[in-house]
């Protein structure tokens, strides 16, 4: 098996810098998704309350030869799991529904406008009563992340935000590594919408890779953890094979100036 690059978050866990995504897979595709990442050598899966496959992808683990303490599990609280008392059952059940006895790492979905205060004071309790091994948030670009610094006890470990070579943030990434906060990238490959970028093509050329590996392989060396989502075996493959190469300087730095602030989600500042 490869060796795949991992990184340790700021409570001393070590993470996989590569994982899968398992949004928009539902079913027996998530089931099968998951299963075949695992047996390819993903050992990150991403999910959340609001993708609605907790069930399955609680299954592809468990019907797995990878041992559980080999596999770094997500999941996230949605929307409508935000407040105190509100979160601390939201997570019990996505707990129940992943049928999991640990979960590796609970983010906050969205920073949800009045309540997410509240909700990071429950996952913190989720922490210091040792329910999870990490947590973190998602879609908190700075103002988030400076407000957060007002109240928390609990540094969050991953910050989960669209990032990509064309949604790149110099300020963004450095923000998360002054604080210790791994970045992770989501929807970190424009869901295939750059990839006829002709300034990509050449790279990829160079290396003999795809579009996508280059991607992945840029947010790797940046040491941004990045979540691909395939249900396709072939692709679950390429994005995996990206441990065999190393982008030069130079190219790295090019791929850092093809920012074009494309969005493929929504964008968090709206919630503010
Ligand atoms: N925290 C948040 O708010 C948030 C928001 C969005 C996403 N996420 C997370 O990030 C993960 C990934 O993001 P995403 O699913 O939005 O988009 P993505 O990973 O950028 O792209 C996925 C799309 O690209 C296709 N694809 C995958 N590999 C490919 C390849 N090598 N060549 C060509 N096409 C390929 C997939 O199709 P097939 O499946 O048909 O291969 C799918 O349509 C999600 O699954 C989720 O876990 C989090």
């Amino acid at each position: 098996m490869v060796k795949q690059a991992t990184t340790f978050l700021n409570n001393g866990i070590e993470m996989p810098l590569l994982g899968l995504g398992v949004y928009d897979m539902y079913h027996q595709e998530a089931e099968n998704a998951v299963g075949n990442a695992l047996e390819i050598g993903y050992r990150l899966i991403d999910t959340a309350a609001m993708y609605e496959n907790e069930v399955e992808i609680g299954n592809a683990i468990r019907n797995s030869a990878v041992p559980r303490k080999d596999i770094f599990l997500t999941t996230k609280v949605a929307n409508d799991g935000h407040g105190y008392d509100n979160a601390l059952r939201a997570f019990e059940v996505s707990s129940q529904k992943l049928n999991a006895d640990y979960i590796d790492l609970y983010l906050v979905h969205w920073p949800l406008k009045n309540l997410r205060k509240d909700t990071w004071k429950a996952f913190e309790r989720l922490y210091e009563e040792k329910r999870v091994r990490a947590i973190g948030v998602a879609n908190y670009l700075l103002p988030f992340l400076h407000e957060l610094a007002e109240y928390a006890t609990v540094i969050p470990t991953v910050n989960q935000v669209e990032f990509t070579p064309y949604l790149f943030s110099e300020e963004l990434l450095q923000a998360c590594q002054k604080r210790n906060i791994i970045l992770q990238a989501y929807s970190p490959l424009v869901r295939g919408k750059r990839f006829d970028d002709k300034k990509l093509i050449e790279i990829a050329k160079k290396y003999e890779k795809t579009p996508a590996q280059i991607i992945l392989r840029w947010a790797i060396q940046l040491g941004v953890s990045t979540i691909p989502k395939s249900v396709k075996i072939e692709r679950l493959k390429e994005n995996f094979d990206v441990f065999d190469f190393q982008l030069s300087e130079q190219d790295m730095a090019k791929l850092c100036t093809f920012n074009e602030n494309f969005r493929i989600c929504e964008n968090p500042l709206d919630m503010l």
